[in-house]
């Protein structure tokens, strides 16, 4: 197992591939159906770029994650919680993640997940109302955002606005098909950058094809 310089990541090469992996912060058990390597009694999670952007980032060599340990994050778009469990894997028991979804199916599966993960705390909200959520967290060390909406960049500026601390950190994952399909990705990526240009400071993007087509990935902090 090789240490990355990404914090918390580890890398294997199976043959010509290398895989992403992470430290298992609850041994044993799986949600997500995931391989699993056991080396020097710590087992490491294979973190798929196909499932994850996160990951898909990592291959494509983004120079910058800023996700440590102990951070808070509030994580827009969890889903069933894939990405967001090995968020929760990096940033350990000390950390902990507001996770956000509005399908009230996949935070049913997030509530299973934060039974057993207890840094990740599943929310039932729509991100574009952010005041409704307002009172039930705290501001964050990092903003994370993972939604296919049209106005996925300003749900992404009114949540940074709202709860990202000063000089703290957020991570936009970008579907150009969703902002406009009759568009070239290229186009939209220019448009968003500009617009995040506005408020945040842009450290590094990434297009992360093939393992996510037409998506690109954004890490800023804020000013
Ligand atoms: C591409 S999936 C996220 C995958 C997840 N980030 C992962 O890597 O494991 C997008 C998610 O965004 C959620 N979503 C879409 N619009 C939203 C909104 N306005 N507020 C909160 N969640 C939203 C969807 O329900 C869906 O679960």
């Amino acid at each position: 197992m090789l240490k990355s310089n990404y914090n918390g990541i580890y890398f294997q090469w199976q043959g010509k591939k290398k895989l992403v992996l992470t430290k298992n912060l609850t041994p044993k058990i799986k949600f997500f159906k995931e391989d699993l390597i056991l080396e020097d009694n710590t087992e490491y999670r294979i973190f798929e770029p196909g499932r994850s952007k996160y990951s898909a980032a990592i291959l494509q060599k983004i120079s910058k994650l800023p996700i440590k340990e102990n951070d808070s994050i509030l994580y827009l778009g969890a889903s069933h919680g894939y990405t967001c469990s090995y968020l929760s894997d990096i940033i350990g028991n000390k950390g902990y993640i507001f996770a956000v979804d509005l399908s009230p199916r996949v935070v049913r599966d997030l509530v299973k997940v934060s039974s057993v993960r207890e840094n990740i705390i599943p929310l039932l909200f729509d991100a574009n109302k952010p005041f409704l959520y307002k009172e039930k967290i705290t501001k964050v060390d990092i903003l994370y955002q993972d939604i296919a909406q049209r106005n996925q960049v300003d749900i992404f500026l009114k949540n940074v606005d709202l709860f990202l601390k000063n000089n703290g950190y957020c991570i936009l994952c970008i579907k150009s098909r969703s902002i406009d399909v009759t568009k070239n990705p290229g186009e939209i990526y220019s448009y968003v950058r500009k617009q995040l240009a506005k408020k945040l400071k842009i450290l590094d993007s990434k297009t992360l094809d093939p393992f996510q087509k037409d998506h690109c990935f954004f890490v800023c902090q804020k000013k």
